[in-house]
């Protein structure tokens, strides 16, 4: 019926009107680089626009798609999308955060309560979910992803494009998910924001595609193009991964946009003029051109040269018209929209409830010394940091349409949680940064950073003489919003100076030090480890970050969050993450091993490692056990793990399961998630956990690029993190 329908339709479109439903244009504020779309009403009545970026409400949105069905020639309507990254109105953790609740219940609600709202404010299109693998906390937008493990990162593909979408992306209450950014971008060298990645087809199928491929099998509607170039190729113009790869070995049925202005990028990387640029994209597979308007300036000369056919621009317009049929434009263009629908939807008391519960699941609680934490509801709290009042931070960067003044703050959720029973005495103690040139960055866009310019000494002082009146000192530091996402690659991952004077100077208190962190991606913290007496990791925790933050430091939520990124010692080690190989000459930690894989002035560990995270109670791990020793091919290994609540409160775990492939055709990584299971357990209680593997569980891409599980030696670890696990062997047989 779909194919009759569109058949039908691009029988009757001109050439213009082909090329104009591949263009996309923005019409709104949120600009993330050179080009804003203009003359916007005459495009779309004359039926040049096919999806329009940053305009939503129903009423904006209603205006638009109006021009589009009732005053162009052939009513074709406008496709509406958004960067509906973690919420739409009520604002999640962001990405990086949902990832270490290791709850994909929860991030499924969290992508269900995106869809509700951001399709009742007119949209219909969500670029989300971002599943690049990244390994270098360096860039920025590490935090918009789910880390570096791409077992777990394809398990959260799945939930969230299914949250999105739910079974039917007819229905109103759906919206269609743009997978991005493919490929590779988490990859970029120097972890600087748009750099080259150059990679193994080996590495890029084993341990970076996996997540995009398992969003295009859980059915994504769509993708977007990256950045970035791809050995040599911008994967804008790549067609070896959008067509060969994606299209005629992953089976995607959906259609691609470019990032913003992706196209024109090519030029900068030296792939020729926009006509150039224009013809490479569209014969490498590119159905969408966002903002940067060059198939609309070019195809058709291009179509004259004989550079594109004219097949090519019939596939790709079909493509954007069979989105618009699924999404049941055609039926309701305004997909049951309203005010009405919007005012009872938006941010409603049962998604903020969620968007607290969902937070408090995110949170790590990375050192907890002498129970300093679960807080008394006594005393007095000097509670100082330059993000121990600030709202506008909680709900991280790409927060849609979220509104940080409706943000809990942490100061604010402490208050509610204690009432009147703690004295808080609140101090700045210092600015996020002075570095002047990244305040000026910062400040570019939106005014981010108030900048107190009194002097670092006297600002430090009032903190330690509120911390001198405590019983306890919270210090909330970190990053600011804006110091991670997009553009906002940083070389050095610590705290800023000025927040460590800050610090350092509250240690000397000798008072119980506290740090709430706030970051977007996993920091050097050497001195913190070592001096602080707890340390919580709260990410950007969103609408109810205080709220959540409060739940868990006075043990109304027991913490369960585990880190999905490795937490370095130091920049130097990056990139530093558990499931790397082995090398011929592997470091034992013997200190005068000199000819080993290792620094002469570090060892290799992390900080903290993956999977990481503790927990007010403590939990016990028996010895992995195996049904089988002798792994046939038609087999299925069961590992069977206990795990025991030893400590004194009830508690959240999550389980992990991890396999060495011992001998390969290729070398294979020293670890590997294969399996995780989060539970409850009652202080004293025991469960004893199931995992099972199948050989299909053992597969990997070999150097044919074929998807093999060879016979052998195979470890199996089960443990509380990557780090401290217990391990038993077994062997795959033909
Ligand atoms: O979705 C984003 C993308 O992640 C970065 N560039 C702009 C896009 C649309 O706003």
């Amino acid at each position: 019926k779909m194919t009759r329908f569109i058949d039908d339709l691009l029988q009757k479109m001109t050439l213009e009107e082909k090329i104009g439903q591949l263009n996309l244009i923005t019409v709104g504020f949120d600009v993330t680089g050179p080009v804003v779309s203009k003359d916007v009403d005459a495009s779309i009545r004359r039926g040049a626009v096919g999806s329009v970026l940053n305009t939503f409400t129903p009423t904006a949105a209603r205006k638009l798609q109006e021009m589009a069905v009732k005053q162009t020639r052939l009513h074709i309507p406008l496709i509406f999308g958004y960067d509906v990254i973690h919420g739409h109105r009520t604002i999640f953790p962001i990405a990086l955060g949902l990832a270490s609740s290791w709850d994909l219940t929860a991030m499924e609600r969290s992508a269900r309560i995106a869809a509700e709202e951001a399709s009742a404010d007119g949209l219909h299109w969500v670029y989300s979910p971002m599943v690049d693998i990244a390994r270098d906390p360096r860039w920025g937008r590490i935090s918009e992803g789910s880390g570096e493990d791409p077992y777990l990162g394809s398990q959260i593909a799945r939930v969230m494009v299914r949250g999105y979408q739910g079974a039917d992306l007819s229905k109103p209450n759906a919206v269609m998910a743009c997978v991005k950014h493919f490929a590779l971008y988490g990859a970029a060298e120097a972890g600087r924001d748009y750099n080259t990645t150059d990679m193994s087809l080996v590495r890029m199928y084993n341990e970076y595609l996996p997540p995009y491929k398992a969003a295009v099998e859980a059915g994504a509607g769509s993708m977007m193009s990256s950045f970035n170039d791809i050995n040599g190729v911008p994967a804008t113009g790549n067609k070896w991964l959008m067509t060969d790869l994606l299209r005629r070995q992953w089976g995607f049925q959906g259609f691609v946009a470019t990032d913003y202005t992706a196209i024109n990028e090519m030029t900068a990387h030296g792939m020729g003029n926009d006509a150039q640029t224009s013809a490479l994209a569209l014969n490498a597979g590119i159905d969408q051109d966002m903002v940067g308007e060059v198939f609309l300036k070019n195809l058709a000369q291009n179509l004259k040269d004989g550079t594109v056919q004219q097949a090519q621009i019939d596939l790709a317009c079909r493509r954007i018209l069979e989105a618009k049929y699924k999404l049941g434009l055609f039926q309701d263009p305004y997909r049951g929209t309203s005010e009405k629908r919007a005012k009872a939807t938006m941010m409603k008391k049962e998604f903020v409830a969620d968007a607290r519960d969902i937070a408090r699941k995110s949170l790590v609680l990375l050192k907890n010394s002498n129970n300093t934490l679960p807080l008394k509801k006594t005393g007095t709290i000097a509670l100082v940091g330059p993000l121990a009042t600030r709202q506008r931070d909680m709900i991280g960067s790409w927060s849609g349409a979220g509104d940080w003044k409706q943000a809990v703050s942490l100061e604010q959720g402490i208050r509610n949680a204690v009432g009147s029973s703690v004295k808080i005495v609140t101090a700045q103690g210092a600015n996020f940064t002075d570095d002047e040139q990244m305040i000026a960055r910062l400040n570019e866009h939106g005014g981010e950073l108030n900048v107190d310019r009194r002097s670092a000494e006297v600002m430090i002082q009032e903190a330690v003489q509120a911390a001198q009146s405590a019983d306890v000192i919270v210090a909330a530091v970190g990053e600011s919003q804006g110091m991670t996402g997009e553009a906002a690659s940083r070389a050095d991952i610590g705290i800023p100076a000025p927040q460590m004077e800050l610090l350092k100077a509250l240690k000397k208190t000798g008072k119980p030090l506290v740090l709430v962190l706030m970051n977007g991606r996993p920091l050097t913290l050497p001195w913190e480890d070592k001096n602080a007496d707890a340390i919580l990791e709260t990410w950007f925790a969103g609408s109810q970050a205080g709220n959540a933050i409060a739940d868990v430091l006075f043990g109304a939520y027991n913490p369960s969050g585990k880190l999905t990124a490795t937490f370095p010692q130091h920049v130097g080690q990056i990139p530093l993450y558990y499931n790397h190989k082995n090398t011929g000459r592997p470091y034992a930690g013997v200190a005068l091993d000199k000819y080993k894989s290792r620094y002469l002035d570090l060892t290799n560990d992390p900080l903290y490692p993956f999977g990481f995270g503790l927990s007010y109670t403590t939990f016990e791990y028996g010895k992995p056990e195996l049904n089988t020793a002798i792994l046939p091919m038609n087999g299925t290994l069961e590992v069977k793990v206990t795990v025991k609540n030893t400590g004194s409160y009830d508690g959240e775990e999550v389980a992990q399961l991890y396999i060495r492939d011992m001998v390969g055709s290729i070398s294979r990584p020293v670890q590997e998630l294969k399996g995780f299971q989060k539970i409850m357990l009652k202080k004293g209680e025991s469960r004893t956990l199931t995992f099972r593997l199948a050989p299909d569980d053992l597969k990997f891409y070999n150097t044919d690029l074929q998807f093999v599980a060879e016979p052998g030696e195979f470890q199996v670890m089960t443990g509380p993190n990557s780090r401290d696990v217990q391990m038993t062997t077994f062997t795959l047989v033909k």
